[in-house]
């Protein structure tokens, strides 16, 4: 049985599926209504998600965008203050993964992961900022990756997009602090979804991640929600600036 309302919204980027969905059924389990956004072509998925939100009592309010769109996000924004009234939280979770080595990764390629995972994270802050100043209140959880710090081969671009999400937040905490508004960062580690599965395709590579993992184990989506939850949450209040491993202790070599 899901806690009771506890009067906030939240808003979750890339939520049809993985580490989204997880997030936002974590946030909805906590008393969170939740706005869900995705890009159009995921919108069954996104429903489903919706209706599994709704199914523990809490509201969802489903939003398209794509999240490296300026004009987009802005909308998407607008709709869901419009529905929502409110937004108390952001969790910037939308992201892909392009796997290429340096030598042949086309500019496109660079631009696609880069526009996704560092402008996206931006450009929904951005829109986010005056209403949240205007309340002085906000929380903002931005979902980097243990990639950002070390990363593996094919990933060069990934890591430099993650890296400036980490970059990114350490700053704009020092911008938002005096408004009362936190933001801070979560770094999974190997989570398998449709996306972490590009890290474990050949058994030797999955079982070496195993092996260097503190907990001996991939982590699964719901293992990201907790620690998300936490920074959402006024048990964060003052933590701010912070980036945390989710990773089940994994030995970075
Ligand atoms: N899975 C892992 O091992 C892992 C590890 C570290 C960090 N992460 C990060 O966690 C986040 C979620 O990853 P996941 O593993 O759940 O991946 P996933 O591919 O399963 O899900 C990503 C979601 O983001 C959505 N999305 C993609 N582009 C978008 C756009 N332009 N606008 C809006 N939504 C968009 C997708 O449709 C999808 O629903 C990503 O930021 C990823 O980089 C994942």
């Amino acid at each position: 049985m899901a806690n009771p309302s506890n009067g906030r919204v939240a808003l979750v980027t890339g939520a049809s599926r993985g580490i989204g969905r997880a997030i936002a059924l974590g946030l909805a389990e906590e008393g969170y209504d939740v706005v869900i956004n995705d890009i159009e072509r995921q919108s069954v998925q996104l429903d489903g998600v919706a209706g599994e939100i709704r199914a523990k009592g809490r509201k969802a309010w489903p939003v398209f965008a794509d999240v490296s769109s300026k004009a987009e996000v802005e909308a998407m924004v607008a709709k869901a203050l419009a529905e929502a009234v409110k937004i108390d939280a952001v969790v910037n979770n939308a992201g892909i993964l392009i796997a290429k080595p340096v030598d042949t990764l086309e500019e496109r390629e660079w631009d696609a992961v880069l526009d996704v995972n560092a402008k996206g994270t931006f450009l929904v802050i951005q829109a986010l900022l005056p209403h949240f100043k205007a309340r002085k209140y906000g929380r903002i959880v931005n979902i980097a990756s243990i990639g950002g710090k070390h990363g593996a081969p094919e990933q060069a671009h990934y890591s430099a997009s993650k890296a400036a999400v980490m970059g990114f937040t350490r700053v704009l905490a020092q911008e938002v602090g005096p408004f009362g508004i936190t933001a801070n960062c979560i770094c999974p580690g190997i989570i398998v979804t449709d996306m972490g599965r590009t890290n474990l395709e050949v058994k030797e590579i999955a079982d070496r991640w195993i092996a260097n993992t503190a907990l001996a184990r991939l982590g699964q989506p719901e293992d990201v929600a907790g620690p998300v939850c936490f920074f959402a949450s006024d048990a964060s209040a003052f933590v701010t600036g912070q980036t945390l491993n989710v990773c089940g202790g994994i030995v970075l070599t």
